[in-house]
């Protein structure tokens, strides 16, 4: 096996919560995964990443795990996941687990033993410390909002939570935290994982509590995830994790934060052997706001420039932790077909791994729900509270929470147009989006024009060709602010994507006669060659 296999994968992301209920209880589960197993495999990719499924109260909807070694029995039974194992490499693809170990769920046994005083075996896994005049050790602001500190009686003091108070995070300078945290890992891969998601991972080390530089809010707290990220000692763990990774040919990928491509760099290249390639929160994959083509293509431009002799990039605009992507960037209403699928092509035909976040290849899109109490996502109710304390009207609060909830990316599969679009015979944990009855995954495998049948050909064309997988980019029409282009050469070979990313009609100056058109995005036997590109128009090159 070449080292270098992780740049051959297509990665499809399930979202277990959401993805299929085989027992009708309004939650996804195994047995839900497995029975579609068929489905994953028809759509070409390669590979799959579980988001988690362990043990878990689900304050984070299992990113708070309180058993690393089993899985939840809301998702099955342990035999289950073996199954489904099997059922995935049978089919030829690998298996990616999400990996949480910057923090546990403070029901985890270390937790509940750490929390019961000062000197027990586990009295220092978590981060402990006093208060200072009767209040929190310092004014430091959690990531999902409010005080990253939580007081617990029995000790007498606060632990650390850069997330929910129901996330503690682990104490990495325990060597007994490390041994257990890498003997789980090591226990996992001989358990036939192929590959891990590693969550969270550039807050392993913590800044020094008195370090607060961030302008406090209205409640007199001050943002910390940023000053406790990329932290020297975060690296070096990570570059102990990587030998086991090694150890047993396991691929690995770091969500991370960072704030340049420089940073991205120290995670992801190949030469620090930290991890093959990293999630970052960094453009465009963040913003919401403040996104434009052009700012887009600045972005890709200088994250390709730092990693291309060097790294990997993950490749994606979707997870279940931002809206649905054809909503953000493209066009969900009138374009919604052809933005999708532009949206696909630009990803799918950079270099990097490519991700598809479950839904992505229907194109489904943002859910608006009308109340509040139908969000389930506690970053989405802490921010809410957040905009009202910042002063906001709770109308504005709210129109703000359904354009950045994560619950947009979180909403039920939707298989086919029966009552909750074929997940489930119960009502889901989340509701189901109304449009079901037109996107759907049994309308669109019956519609040779679908987004879904397009992603299927896209996929394949991209494991097909080396230049795509392997080749140098070069940016075409950089200066344009509505095209979106680039070439893929490799040796011999060159690969075009030119897409029109406006909903403009735009004239392209291109030789393309010179060329074969491999995939459009309006019409997939369009075989003809125009200058002029329709709204959201896209096409797949080949040099003849
Ligand atoms: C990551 C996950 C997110 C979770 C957080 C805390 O960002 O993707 O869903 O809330 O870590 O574990
Ligand atoms: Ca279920």
């Amino acid at each position: 096996m070449k080292n270098d296999w992780y740049k051959d994968l297509v990665v499809y992301q399930i979202y277990p919560r959401s993805f299929m209920d085989s027992n009708n209880d309004g939650i996804g589960d195994l047995k839900g995964i497995i029975s579609k197993l068929d489905y994953i495999k028809s759509l070409n990719v390669n590979a799959i990443w579980l988001s988690p499924v362990y043990l878990s109260p689900f304050k984070d909807n299992g990113y708070d795990i309180s058993s690393y070694k089993d899985v939840s029995p809301v998702f099955g039974t342990n035999e289950d996941l073996k199954e489904l194992f099997d059922g995935i490499h049978k089919r030829g693809m690998k298996v990616i687990m999400d990996l949480v170990i910057n923090h546990t769920s403070d029901e985890h046994m270390w937790f509940k033993e750490s929390s019961k005083s000062k000197d027990n075996e586990y009295s220092d896994y978590y981060i402990w410390a006093d208060g200072v005049d009767g209040k929190e050790p310092n004014n430091w602001e959690s990531c999902f909002g409010g005080s990253a500190w939580c007081y617990v009686e029995a000790r007498d003091q606060y632990y650390l939570h850069l997330f929910s108070k129901g996330q503690p995070d682990l104490n990495w300078k325990s060597p007994k935290v490390k041994k257990d945290v890498f003997d789980m890992v090591r226990w996992w891969c001989e358990a036939g994982v192929d590959g891990f998601r590693v969550d969270a991972i550039s807050y392993l080390e913590k800044a020094p509590f008195d370090y607060s530089p961030n302008k406090p809010n209205a409640m007199g707290y001050s943002f910390c995830m940023d000053i406790c990220s990329g932290r020297d000692n975060t690296h070096s763990l990570i570059k102990e994790l990587r030998k086991i990774f090694d150890e047993y040919n396991v691929m690995s990928v770091g969500e991370v934060s960072v704030s340049s491509p420089e940073e991205l760099y120290k995670y992801s290249s190949d030469s620090r052997k930290e991890f093959n390639m990293a999630i970052p929160f960094i453009p465009p994959v963040v913003e919401v706001d403040t996104w434009s083509v052009s700012k887009m293509k600045a972005d890709i431009k200088a994250s390709y420039e730092i990693l291309k002799e060097d790294g990997c990039w993950a490749r994606f605009l979707s997870n279940h932790d931002k809206p649905r992507q054809v909503s953000l960037y493209g066009d969900d209403k009138e374009y919604w077909k052809e933005s999708a699928k532009l949206l696909a092509m630009i990803t799918h035909l950079l270099p990097g791994t490519p991700f598809i976040y479950q839904g992505e290849e229907i194109g489904m899109t943002n859910i608006y729900y009308s109340d509040l109490n139908q969000y389930n996502d506690i970053d989405t109710k802490n921010f809410f509270d957040h905009e009202i304390a910042e002063g906001k009207s709770e109308a504005e609060a709210f129109k703000r929470c359904q354009l950045i909830s994560r619950d947009n990316a979180r909403s039920p599969m939707q298989w086919n147009d029966t009552k909750y679009a074929g997940f489930s015979k119960n009502n889901p944990w989340l509701g189901v989006n109304e449009n079901y009855i037109k996107i759907n995954v049994k309308a669109e495998e019956n519609d040779s024009t679908s987004i879904l049948n397009f992603y299927k050909k896209l996929v394949s064309i991209r494991l097909s060709n080396e230049a795509l997988k392997r080749g140098k980019l070069e940016f075409l029409f950089e200066n344009s602010p509505t095209i979106f282009a680039y070439k893929r050469v490799l040796g011999e070979e060159e690969f075009v994507c030119i897409s029109n990313f406006s909903e403009s009609i735009e004239t392209i100056d291109f030789p393309f006669s010179n060329y074969s058109v491999l995939l459009n995005n309006y019409d997939e036997n369009l075989l003809t060659q125009s200058n002029t590109f329709k709204p959201y128009e896209a096409v797949l090159l080949k040099r003849k």
